[in-house]
């Protein structure tokens, strides 16, 4: 398929989509959701890719959702429309997708980055959510996974204020996984990547289900799910081949 706003490579089983509207810093468009909702939609259903890496340009991962295109929208278009939901399909995604964010991510672009499952950061990268400037509240998690991220206190103000944090402090209060300099990004995201997508696909996928369980439920019933999943595993040939080739000291070759 021919994208416009986005650029999609596939490197053995790892696939990478930028964001690519460099005249708007990549701010978010319909179009562009539609694209890369398309993309993620098709990396979701091929076996060859276990690992997704979405990244925008060393300027910007994402000014935000287009202003220009928002300016115009009504209460009533806005409620019946629901175009909100469309930007929710990245945070649906089995697979792992990691954000490798340079630049800006502002607005809908954090909101972008926090919907993966964890955050690789340049430098240069600065988090925010402005949209209080603009007369709006955040509209695609914001107010809900910024909190879950860094607490009440630097939420709320980042959501009060909107102001932006660098990458310093993102990683100090958990926002990142980790710091690396700008010139390495893409590339080191794209290692991790590939090595996640060289697990077992299977527990890879359940992995990442468990983890994101803990957002949604109590503790107890987190635990459950996660000791349910683990004890499935052991059905596996995955779980045979990993101890296996623990013990023939060799490396594991796992389905896919
Ligand atoms: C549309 C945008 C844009 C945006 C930047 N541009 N951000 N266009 N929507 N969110 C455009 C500018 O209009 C300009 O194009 C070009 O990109 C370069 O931007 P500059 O402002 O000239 O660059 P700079 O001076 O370097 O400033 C960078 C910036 C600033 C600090 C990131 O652009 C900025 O504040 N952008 C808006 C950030 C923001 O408020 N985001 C939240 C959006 S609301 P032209 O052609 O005009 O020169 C949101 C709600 C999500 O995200 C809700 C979920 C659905």
């Amino acid at each position: 398929m021919a994208y416009e706003t986005i650029l999609v490579e596939q490197h053995d089983r790892v696939g990478l989509i930028r964001l690519n509207r460099p005249k708007a810093l990549n701010a978010l468009n319909g179009q562009l959701i539609g694209e890369l909702n398309a993309a993620l939609d098709a990396f979701e259903q091929d076996r060859g890719i276990g690992c997704v890496v979405l990244t925008g340009s060393e300027k910007a991962f994402a000014a935000g959702a287009d202003i220009k295109e928002m300016q115009a929208f009504t209460y009533p278009a806005t409620y019946l429309d629901d175009f909100i939901t469309s930007w929710e399909r990245l945070s649906r995604a089995r697979k792992p997708v990691i954000a490798a964010v340079a630049g800006f991510a502002l607005g809908g672009g954090c909101e972008l980055a926090m919907m993966c499952d964890f955050i690789l950061a340049a430098d240069t990268a600065k988090f925010g959510q402005p949209e209080i400037k603009l007369g709006v509240m955040p509209g695609a998690g914001g107010t809900q996974r910024l909190t879950r991220f860094v607490g009440k206190s630097k939420a709320m103000e980042m959501c009060l204020t909107g102001r932006l944090m660098d990458a310093a402090e993102a990683e100090r209060v958990g926002l990142v996984s980790r710091v690396v300099p700008a010139a390495e990004l893409v590339d080191e995201a794209m290692k991790v990547a590939a090595a996640i997508a060289g697990m077992s696909a299977t527990v890879a996928m359940q992995t990442k289900e468990s983890v994101n369980r803990s957002y949604e439920t109590t503790l107890a019933e987190g635990i459950r799910f996660e000791r349910r999943v683990f004890q499935a595993q052991f059905a596996l040939a995955d779980q045979k081949e990993g101890m296996s080739a623990f013990i023939e000291k060799r490396p594991a070759k796992f389905e896919h």
